[in-house]
């Protein structure tokens, strides 16, 4: 009820400032193209929302596609462009996606602002995910790096770069927590954690957004897809969630509340069924917990076509009926379903619904093309595009970021670092001497030209005197064995093998989900027959999911987890694999033994029988542990790190109060290296099952060789609750056990207890 107060109180001064900032001056509004701050912001909405008609409105609420215009010289183009651009003259939608470059942009922006009735600005949106022209590592690699300042600044190289090229919005960060790694875009993501999900989300959009969205560097940002949509069973792209209300409040929303709380300026509906009301028609997220309880000002978009598809999801009996519902649950804009524009005029004038409902629509996509500034600069400087993209700048950070991303999983004998020096390296797997692939889903308009693939990298790092020699071995997928004679006659030659195996670009993103996440193909019988030849062998894995790789795991000695890079990829793993850069990434995802595990995350309930594994009757398999192959915070160093004397600040803290957790972090090899200290807990005792371990905490810290530090983590109160029976956040009193620890599966152990 309180909740529902404030928003009100927040619609009455809108309307309270409106109402004076109109008396005080008559005719401001007069001119919609020339404001400046957010009072005559307010004035310019609302004087525009006088003058337009009911279909203007409904042109602001509705995205359409780019990808239908034809450049070519023909009369044909020139006709189905001509065409095109009658239609924004005719003001007939509000904002675009899939449109970029300066010029292409600004040719359809002058018609908007130039020629159409009201001059209304378009907003041009674009999957910005990681990168526009310079590639970062995807999201799920970025995370592995736990630092959100660097993440923050490669969204901010992305979004200066789609800024010049003409782009407004990024539909992203896609925050969406992904427990199954099946479902082909947990590579969009942050991972399995809520915490670390929450982290990563604020980072990027501070990154995208900056102070203010509307510099000349800066996008609005898009928090999707508003939610659960990570959750679909049996991790099928688009398929149904079921998810408890607890689940969805403890594990699914915590990055979306993080990215309001940063000020996101749009978020974007799903596509999935949730709990039996579809995400785009649901009015318990998009309007009781995103508008009433967080207080979101800004608007949601839906995804593409999602609002048309209620219809076969059977909520919707028509296009109407999904238009309506879409529009009185909260989603603001209608992204390529054209059902606003088509169905709610009539929704309105038959009574079914009220135009103030519309209208309010209308004025929050208005506001964020006012916090765009686009009604004082709808252009953009043609020259700069050129300027600003792939520059050596943005080539250096995608570089840091994606050495940052690699994840060291194994090193026996300590076989990495390579020496330069070596006489022979042979580099063999279909992904070395490949600039595509390692690109990853929603690779921008990047041009992989630029790329530098491994053999490359590899080629740019070691001796003079090095032979580096190359063979493919195998395709990514298929049956075909006869590369292999060719891989094992080059292995042969050589002191060490870089054999890099793994996924393509398009076997993960958007439908593009696996049921196997063993490597494709044949790849995995080239690893097996290369090893067996008894050369030192390093596998560098690309991909964008975790890969169930035991045999690789048990057999090859040394294994770097590299994801799907970017623009930098060869540069990155060559500093890596030749000592340049000390690797210090963390998973952000649990890694399977094999899929019938899945889903599998370390953030789970204890059960009443936890697994023994001399004990029958527990919660286990006959065939597989049930312990992960790799542990969600895995991840290893060319130094070692140890941790000791944990120390927790008081016994027991009072209700509201707050405790210190500390351990001494000691580096015992040779080399300096970060480590990514990782702070855990669990309420031993609560009126609601707790999950065994929660991440409340990390600390990235720099160590020389010798080095100790001192690393503590100040927990409130507030940090330890719960959703209890009645779906209330309470901190309840008892123990609590804590660690300190290099991943979730290993830590210091300490205890404190809330009293009463
Ligand atoms: C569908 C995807 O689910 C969404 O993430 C994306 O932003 C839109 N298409 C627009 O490309």
């Amino acid at each position: 009820m309180q909740e529902v107060k404030t928003q009100r109180q927040v619609e009455i001064l809108w309307a309270v400032l409106v109402g004076a900032v109109l008396w005080a001056g008559p005719g401001l509004g007069a001119d919609p193209v020339r404001t400046g701050g957010d009072g005559e912001s307010a004035v310019r909405i609302e004087n525009l929302l006088e003058r337009m008609t009911l279909e203007e409105k409904l042109s602001q609420l509705t995205q359409r596609s780019g990808d239908d215009i034809d450049d070519a010289d023909t009369p044909e183009a020139r006709q189905k462009t001509e065409a095109f651009l009658a239609t924004i003259r005719g003001a007939q939608m509000g904002s675009f996606l899939n449109v970029h470059g300066a010029e292409r942009v600004n040719r359809l922006q002058r018609v908007a602002v130039e020629e159409s009735r009201l001059g209304i600005p378009l907003i041009f949106g674009l999957d910005v995910i990681h990168g526009y022209k310079t590639i970062f590592p995807i999201p799920l690699a970025e995370t592995c790096s736990w630092d959100p300042d660097l993440v923050t600044r490669a969204a901010a190289v992305a979004a200066t770069e789609a800024r010049a090229a003409g782009i407004h919005w990024t539909f992203a960060p896609m925050v969406d927590i992904a427990r199954d790694p099946r479902w082909g875009r947990v590579a969009e993501g942050a991972g399995e954690d809520p915490y670390l999900g929450a982290v990563m989300a604020a980072a990027r959009v501070r990154g995208f957004q900056g102070e203010d969205p509307a510099a000349a560097d800066r996008l609005l940002a898009c928090a999707k897809h508003f939610c659960a949509y990570g959750g679909a069973e049996a991790g099928r792209d688009y398929n149904t969630v079921d998810v408890s209300e607890r689940t969805l409040r403890e594990v699914y929303l915590p990055p979306f509340k993080a990215a309001v709380d940063a000020g996101v300026g749009t978020f974007m509906s799903a596509f999935n069924d949730l709990n039996g009301i579809p995400a785009t028609a649901n009015p318990f997220i998009l309007t009781e917990v995103l508008r009433q309880k967080w207080g979101f000002e800004g608007f949601v978009v839906s995804d593409w076509d999602s609002i048309g598809e209620l219809v076969q999801h059977g909520i919707a009996a028509s296009p109407a009926d999904s238009a309506r519902l879409a529009i009185t649950a909260g989603v603001d804009m209608d992204m390529c379903s054209f059902v606003y524009r088509a169905h709610l005029a009539e929704e309105i004038r038959s009574g079914r619904i009220s135009e103030t409902v519309i209208d309010r629509a209308v004025r929050r996509v208005l506001k964020a093309k006012a916090r765009l500034g686009l009604f004082e600069h709808p252009y953009v400087d043609p020259q700069r595009e050129a300027q600003v993209c792939l520059t050596p700048e943005h080539l250096a950070l995608a570089r840091e970021v994606a050495r940052s991303s690699i994840v060291l999983l194994k090193n026996h004998d300590d076989l990495l670092p390579l020496g330069k020096d070596l006489g022979t390296i042979a580099v063999l797997g279909p992904l070395a001497d490949n600039r595509k692939d390692p690109f990853g889903t929603w690779a921008g308009i990047g041009g992989w030209g630029e790329a530098v693939d491994v053999l490359a990298g590899v080629r740019s790092a070691v001796s003079k005197e090095t032979r580096v020699l190359h063979a493919k071995g195998c395709e990514l997928e298929g049956n075909d064995r006869s590369g292999f004679v060719e891989a094992l006659t080059v292995a042969k030659q050589a002191d060490a093998v870089v054999l890099v195996v793994g996924e393509g670009q398009a076997m993960s993103g958007e439908a593009h989900c696996r049921t196997s996440l063993g490597l494709p193909g044949v790849q995995r019988d080239l690893v097996e027959t290369v090893h067996a030849i008894g050369v030192p062998v390093v596998v560098v894995l690309m991909n964008g999911r975790p890969l169930s790789i035991g045999w690789t795991a048990e057999h090859v000695p040394a294994i770097l987890e590299t994801w799907h890079l970017g623009n930098e990829c060869g540069h990155a793993v060559a500093d890596v694999l030749f000592g340049d850069f000390n690797p210090s990434g963390k998973l952000p995802i649990t890694f399977p033994r094999n899929v019938g595990q899945v889903p599998i995350y370390y953030y789970h309930k204890n059960t009443g029988r936890p697994p023994a594994d001399n004990d029958g009757f527990t919660s286990k398999y006959l065939d597989t542990p049930t312990t992960p192959l790799f542990p969600f915070g895995y991840g290893l160093s060319y130094t070692t790190f140890g941790y000791a004397d944990l120390e927790v600040s008081a016994r027991k803290i009072p209700p509201g109060g707050e405790v210190t957790i500390s351990a001494v972090v000691a580096n015992k090899g040779k080399r300096p290296g970060h480590e990514i200290v990782q702070l855990y807990v669990r309420d031993v005792v609560a009126s609601v099952s707790p999950p065994v371990k929660r991440l409340r905490g990390f600390r990235r810290i720099f160590l020389a060789p010798g080095e100790t530090k001192r690393v503590s983590f100040t927990l409130a109160c507030a940090d330890l609750g719960l959703y209890n029976a009645e779906m209330k956040y309470v901190t309840e009193p008892g123990e609590f056990r804590v660690w300190i620890g290099p991943s979730s599966a290993e830590g210091l152990e300490g205890r404190f207890e809330v009293t009463k």
